[in-house]
C-alpha cells in the first residue's frame, strides 16, 4: 500500500497460505491500482526461481514467514522449511542480481528477555524461546553471511509488536483461527466472536502485574519499510546487514491496552486474569533512536488510534472470522 502511494511498481507473490485474496480488493480500493500477484511457494525453490525470472528487481521485501510462536512450538519443521526455505531462495536471487535490495522481516523475539529496556539493537541475542523465533536468529545469520560473501547490501527490521489495520478498514489482519495474539483476540471478543480475554499473568513485576509489550501501528511499520527499501536503493546502505528496531519506544501492560481498547471504541471488554503463558518475557520496548537518526523515521500513531482502527476493521470484517 505505502510503496504503491508513492508510485512504485509493486511485484506481490504470496500462496495465500494466511491470507484471502480479496486483500487485492482493499488494496485496490484504497490505492487505485491492483499490484501484479504471483500465487507461489516461495519456499520451492524452482517455482521461486521460474517466478523472479525475467523481473528486474529494484528491492525485495521478505515478509513470508508463518509468525505463531505457540504453532511454531508444535510444528517446529513447518516453520524452519518455509521460514528459511523461502528466505534462502530470495537470497539466491538476490547473489544474481546484487543490485536488488533485500529488507528482513525480522522480530524483537531475537532479544528474548533483555537484559536492559529499553532496547538497543545492540542487545545480545539471546536463545529463541521458540522455533519462530529461532527462524528469525538463525535468518539473520543467513543474510548477514550471504550478504557478505556476495558484496550485498540488506537490511533487518526488527519489529516489536504491530497492531491495527489500515484507516479505511478495507486491509488488516486475518488471523487463522482463534487469534494468538492479544489485540485480534480483543477485538474478536468485543465481537462477540470469542469469550472473555484471558490475560496471561498478573503477578509480573511491572506496574499493574501484568506483560509490557512495544505496541506498533501497522502503518507506522510500512513506512519504516519504504524508507529502509529506499535506503537500499539510493545506494546508502552500510553494512552486509543493517539492523533496526521499530517500535514506539513506550512499553505499555496488557491492562493499558485494555484501558486503550475500551477509552478508543467505547466497547466494553470482557476479560479475566489467568496463568502466565510459556515462553512470554516480562517485557519489551524498543530504543528507537537509531531508527531515528539514521533512517530518519519515528513511529507516529498513538496505541489508541491503532485501537480504534483495529476495531473499526473488525466491525467491517463482520462475523467473518478468517
Ligand atoms: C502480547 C501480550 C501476552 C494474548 C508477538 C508476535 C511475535 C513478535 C512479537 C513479530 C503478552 C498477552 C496475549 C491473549 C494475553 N512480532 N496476551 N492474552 O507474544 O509479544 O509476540 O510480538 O515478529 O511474532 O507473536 O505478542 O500479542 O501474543 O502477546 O494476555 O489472549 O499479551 O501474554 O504479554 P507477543 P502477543
Amino acid at each position: 500500500m505505502v510503496l504503491l502511494e508513492k508510485g512504485y511498481e509493486v511485484l506481490l507473490v504470496d500462496n495465500l497460505s494466511n491470507t484471502r485474496a480479496e486483500v487485492l480488493d482493499g488494496i485496490e480500493a484504497i490505492s487505485g491500482k491492483r499490484p501484479e500477484w504471483l500465487n507461489i511457494d516461495l519456499a520451492d525453490p524452482a517455482a521461486c526461481r521460474s517466478a523472479l525470472k525475467g523481473h528486474q528487481l529494484d528491492g525485495i521485501i521478505h515478509f513470508a514467514a508463518y509468525k505463531a510462536v505457540g504453532e511454531s512450538v508444535q510444528e517446529p519443521l513447518k516453520y524452519y522449511q518455509n521460514n528459511l526455505g523461502s528466505l534462502v531462495n530470495l537470497l539466491d536471487y538476490v547473489s544474481q542480481h546484487p543490485s536488488c535490495g533485500f529488507i528482513f522481516s525480522s522480530s524483537c523475539t531475537v532479544y528474548g528477555q533483555a537484559d536492559q529496556l529499553p532496547i538497543t539493537e545492540d542487545a545480545p541475542v539471546k536463545a529463541a524461546e521458540s522455533p519462530y523465533g529461532n527462524t528469525k536468529q538463525i535468518g539473520e545469520e543467513i543474510i548477514r553471511e550471504t550478504a557478505a560473501a556476495k558484496g550485498l547490501k540488506t537490511i533487518a527490521l526488527r519489529y516489536f509488536n504491530p497492531i491495527g489495520a489500515h484507516a479505511s478498514a478495507r486491509i488488516g489482519e486475518l488471523p487463522l483461527g482463534v487469534p494468538q495474539n492479544l489485540v485480534p483476540f480483543i477485538t474478536q471478543s468485543a465481537a462477540g466472536l470469542r469469550g472473555p480475554l484471558s490475560v496471561y499473568g498478573n503477578d509480573y513485576p511491572t506496574e499493574d502485574g501484568t506483560a509490557v509489550r512495544d505496541y506498533i501501528h501497522v502503518v507506522d511499520l510500512a513506512q519504516a519499510h519504504r524508507v529502509a527499501l529506499e535506503r537500499l536503493i539510493q545506494g546508502q546502505g552500510q553494512d552486509p546487514m543493517e539492523v533496526f528496531n521499530l517500535g514506539t519506544g513506550t512499553g505499555s501492560s496488557v491492562l493499558e491496552v485494555i484501558q486503550s481498547f475500551e477509552s478508543a471504541t467505547g466497547e466494553a471488554l470482557q476479560w479475566a486474569y489467568a496463568p502466565r503463558r510459556a515462553g512470554d518475557v516480562i517485557a519489551a520496548y524498543a530504543d528507537t533512536t537509531k531508527a531515528r537518526d539514521v533512517l530518519g523515521w519515528v513511529a507516529e500513531k498513538s496505541l489508541d488510534e491503532a485501537m480504534k482502527d483495529a476495531w473499526a476493521w473488525q466491525v467491517a470484517l463482520g462475523s467473518d472470522s478468517h
